[in-house]
């Protein structure tokens, strides 16, 4: 609930003291206390998850299969027959025609294509079998497909909130502060043995992952099919490859094709590549896919609106056509995107939004309105009413300053159709006015009476029409073309190369959803729709292939700041729906949230005219100024053991016989590209890669050049997780007892206990040990063709930082403070280090008191940008200046201990990647 903090004052008055009573700002959240969601285990316990479920299956609707097409094979022509066949055979059968068993139509290899159960039936396949209908390659074989089921873990709380308060030294226990981030607080025990069984208090979701899998895990873990209100989706539009991503966190210039400008991501490069391999075949399959998920997952009232440029537009309506149903399709929205395009031919300024809902019949829809002022000309308001009561014809000047006069449209006061009473001739100033016999008067002879005597009939030539004023409702419904959403080029705070105006999903959220509903956007980018959601009290859920958007929203979530709209119900959060007012400035326009509609009708019945919400102007609470709500971000983490065998002990170890084929492809690669970056145009090299002869954890050795005469131990992570701790810990005990020289330890993604390891080895295990980064290209195949060999392995960074204890006031506890120096990235073979400074990072955070599993962001630094500078602004009249420093900085904020004893810090680096460190407080220096 809104609070706004006391304060009291002393003011001098010439001799007198007067005590003042002020208010001051503070943060604020909205938070979703009527909605749960299931439990997500956090990360760090995904070797001890037991819920496996296998793959799902989803099946196209086969009677919508191109194998209806007339194609060489003649399948259809057969199919026709076949249905000819049935309806003779139907018809001969009794009312209504229903077959004792269903017949089924099958392919050559036996696969069932069509079931028809009556006369009905195979009428209505045979007329659909005549219309046409998109195809492409690939799509006849596609009639199902399977999706890995995959839990989610949590990866990282956020809470803009809890880095206030901390910044302004309050003094939390840390149960406040759990809450301030969300966090449930459910012991390990309960994680593993509960996951997704306990329902927690809802939060807002940031999920790293492919749409296809994040969608499907919300299905069949959580079962949120049916839940989401409404899903706004930006796709890549389908035209070049690599034109909608951007590899860099601060880079907007992607040019399309340019090799450098690739991703190196895996899971981007491998959503690029099976968007792409066919081209537009393989794009129409990629959306269709997906669609059908995202049709899952809407309620029945839910909306979807596709994000697409003219290039494809006209596919993916067919596409949606088919998921959705054509008689589902809303609307096409066009809205502008430039204001300008040099060309020789014609300028393209729009995109388009393909609206479809789930179900016409149930959607739900809220009416927006824009102000009347603009489209006055076209709305037709082309009458004046002077002062002295004279109408003219408007000349446009007066249109635009009609100084006291009132403006009006002549407006129908008729409509078609004929009856009795209502179609009779009606007299006006002595004139009879005959509507024929097809029309009939909007309203009842005793209305048409009181529209002529309050004034309100017009007769052009021969015809009565209604004076509709203006100021009757001075607002215009919006329609599907949107003129006014240019991004001006000079706009601030455009942070990724593809980002959408904020208006555009503004008004799609605000249509189709109400406070405290479910908004999910599949295609994050730079979080505007999370962004929106968040200002307009919707709970949301946003996905992204790629880090380095995933990295972008982050910073642009924990920076934002809102308007604090007036909660109705404070009790039940945003769900509880805005205030509304009517409210008038002094020149008598309705500047509020509710405004009176002055109809024909209600002029005709002697009715109080109807009040219509603008649902976009709810009451704003100004002294308060609104932060985001606390968030997670999650990730999918597809664990190495075979998903199909239920609750088998995974020891982090890869599973036997997939893992031995990706070991021959890891060590076919070490031998080709032998070279590891060690950074700072360093690098090491590798000779004489093999398998050692008899082992039990390691899986390959090697010389070094230029090293070391004895041989290096190599161990190779697993395919698709993070190497653990106890993989290090047994291929180092192993290299230890062979007595190799050193131990690389290669991998895609690494757990905090496992570098910790690695960064020990040699005290710990007597041998020395190498963490190597291996690009995770590997797992493309031969996409990325002329990718340089240096580039596939690097030895990785680990962020240097230093612990101090701060001087304490009198009176106040320890504090310790973290300075944040750098990047070190260590050659093995020199045992030098190429140092990268901390003020030269996007982006690191801080968990004050890390837990071992989820990373709380306590504090959160961007020292390249002024992100902080809205928030700072907005709480400059309570907050010290100097407090934001430490957020642009490397040093952090004083903090107290917590009670893990243990700090963890997190950089984010230029390519999205997260570099972790976990220290005890123990270590810090005085
Ligand atoms: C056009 S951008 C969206 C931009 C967004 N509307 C904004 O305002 O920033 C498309 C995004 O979809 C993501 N994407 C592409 N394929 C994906 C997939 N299969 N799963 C999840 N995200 C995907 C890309 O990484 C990219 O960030």
């Amino acid at each position: 609930m809104a609070r706004l903090k006391k304060q009291t004052t002393i003011k001098k008055s010439g001799s007198r003291t007067k005590t003042v009573e002020t208010r001051q700002p503070i943060t604020e959240t909205y938070r979703h206390p009527t909605s749960e969601s299931l439990m997500r285990p956090e990360i760090g316990t995904q070797t001890q998850f037991r819920k496996k479920k296998p793959p799902v299956t989803y099946r196209y609707d086969s009677s919508l299969s191109p194998s209806l097409e007339w194609d060489e094979q003649n399948s259809v022509r057969e199919l026709g027959e076949w249905l000819l066949s049935l309806i003779e055979k139907a018809s001969g059968l009794p009312a209504p025609h229903e077959f004792k068993n269903p017949q089924e139509f099958k392919s050559p290899d036996g696969r069932i294509i069509l079931t028809v159960r009556s006369l009905h039936d195979a009428v209505e396949q045979l007329k659909h079998i005549s219309t046409p209908f998109l195809n492409w390659t690939g799509k006849a074989e596609r009639l199902s497909f399977d999706v890995p089921t995959l839990p989610l873990f949590v990866h990282e709380r956020l809470s803009t909130k809890a880095i206030v308060e901390t910044l302004v030294g309050h003094k939390k226990d840390k149960q406040i502060d759990l809450d301030l981030f969300g966090d449930p607080h459910h012991s390990i025990t309960d994680q593993i043995l509960k996951a997704y069984e306990y329902k927690d208090k809802w939060v807002n979701r940031l999920v790293l992952g492919d749409s296809l899998v994040v969608m499907s895990s919300l299905l069949h873990y959580e079962g949120l099919g049916g839940q989401v209100q409404m899903i706004y989706m930006d796709p890549p539009y389908g035209v070049k490859f690599g034109s909608n991503f951007q590899p860099f966190v601060r880079r907007r210039d992607v040019k399309h094709n340019e090799d450098e400008d690739m991703t190196r991501e895996p899971e981007m490069v491998k959503a690029y590549r099976d968007t792409w391999e066919l081209g537009l075949h393989s794009y129409l399959t990629y959306m269709r896919d997906r669609l059908l998920l995202a049709r899952d997952l809407l309620h029945p009232s839910g909306s979807i609106f596709v994000q697409i440029s003219d290039e494809n537009l006209h596919h993916v309506k067919e596409v949606m056509d088919e998921v959705f149903g054509e008689s589902n399709c809303v609307s096409v929205i066009q809205f502008k995107k430039t204001a300008y395009q040099e060309t020789d031919l014609i300028a393209n300024v729009c995109d388009f939004l393909l609206w479809y809902a789930k179900d016409l019949k149930t959607v739900r829809v809220n009416q927006l309105y824009k102000p009347r002022d603009v489209d006055m000309i076209e709305a037709g308001f082309t009458w004046i009413k002077l002062d002295n009561g004279k109408i003219i014809k408007a000349p446009s000047q007066l249109l635009d300053d009609p100084s006291g006069s009132k403006r009006f449209q002549s407006s129908n006061l008729t409509s078609q159709g004929y009856s009795p009473e209502g179609s009779l001739p009606f007299e006006f100033k002595g004139k009879k006015y005959d509507i024929g016999n097809n029309r009939h008067w909007k309203t009842h002879r005793q209305g048409l009476e009181t529209l002529s005597m309050v004034g309100r009939l017009f007769a052009v030539g021969n015809t009565l029409t209604f004076k509709r004023y203006e100021k009757d409702f001075p607002f215009a419904p919006f329609n599907n073309m949107w003129e006014d959403t240019v991004r001006s080029t000079f706009a601030a705070g455009k942070l990724y190369v593809v980002q959408t105006n904020t208006k555009v999903i503004e008004r799609c959220i605000l249509m189709t959803t109400n406070p405290g509903d479910l908004v999910l956007d599949p295609t994050c980018g730079s979080g505007t729709t999370a962004y929106v959601a968040e200002q307009w009290g919707r709970r949301w859920i946003t996905i992204d292939t790629s880090r380095v958007p995933l990295a972008l929203a982050r910073q642009r979530l924990l920076t934002a700041t809102f308007p604090y709209y007036e909660l109705k119900n404070p009790e039940m959060g945003p769900a509880g729906g805005f205030i509304y007012k009517r409210k008038q400035n002094n020149k008598g326009e309705e500047v509020g949230g509710i405004v009176p509609h002055i109809t024909l009708k209600s002029i005709a019945n002697n009715e109080p005219p109807q009040e219509e919400v603008l649902v976009d102007r709810p009451e704003v609470e100004n002294k308060i100024t609104r932060v985001t709500g606390p968030f997670c971000v999650e990730a999918t983490i597809p664990t190495p053991v075979d998903w199909e065998g239920n609750g088998i002990e995974d020891s982090g170890a890869p599973e036997a016989t997939d893992y031995s084929s990706f070991i021959d492809r890891m060590l076919e690669v070490l031998r080709r590209s032998p070279v590891l970056h060690v950074g700072g145009n360093k690098t090491v090299e590798l000779r004489g890669t093999r398998k050692p002869a008899k082992t039990l954890s390691l899986s390959a050795e090697a010389l070094v050049a230029n090293g070391d005469e004895k041989p290096v131990a190599i161990v190779f992570g697993p395919e698709n997780g993070a190497i653990s701790e106890k993989l290090v810990f047994e291929a180092a005990r192993e290299a230890h007892a062979k007595s190799y020289a050193h131990l690389y330890v290669v991998g895609f993604a690494i757990q905090p206990g496992a570098r910790n390891f690695i960064e020990n080895a040699e005290a710990v295990s007597g041998v020395p040990a190498t963490y190597v980064q291996a690009t995770p290209d590997l797992m493309m195949g031969d996409l990325l063709k002329n990718m340089r060999s240096s580039q596939i392995f690097s030895v990785c960074g680990l962020p240097e930082i230093e612990m101090r204890k701060t001087k304490p006031k009198a009176g106040e506890p320890e504090k310790y403070e973290i300075e944040l120096i750098g990047l070190d990235v260590f050659d093995p073979v020199t045992m030098e280090v190429d140092h990268r400074r901390g003020d030269d990072v996007p982006a690191w955070l801080l968990d004050t008191d890390y837990n071992g599993l989820c990373f709380h962001v306590c504090q959160a630094f961007f020292p390249r940008t002024s992100a902080w500078d809205n928030l700072k602004r907005a709480l400059r009249a309570t907050h010290e200046e100097s407090i934001w420093d430490h957020l642009s900085g490397t040093v952090s904020a004083p903090f107290e201990a917590g009670e893990q004893g243990q700090i963890a810090v997190k950089v984010i680096d230029d390519r999205g990647n997260e570099l972790l460190v976990v220290k005890s407080l123990s270590e810090a220096k005085k």
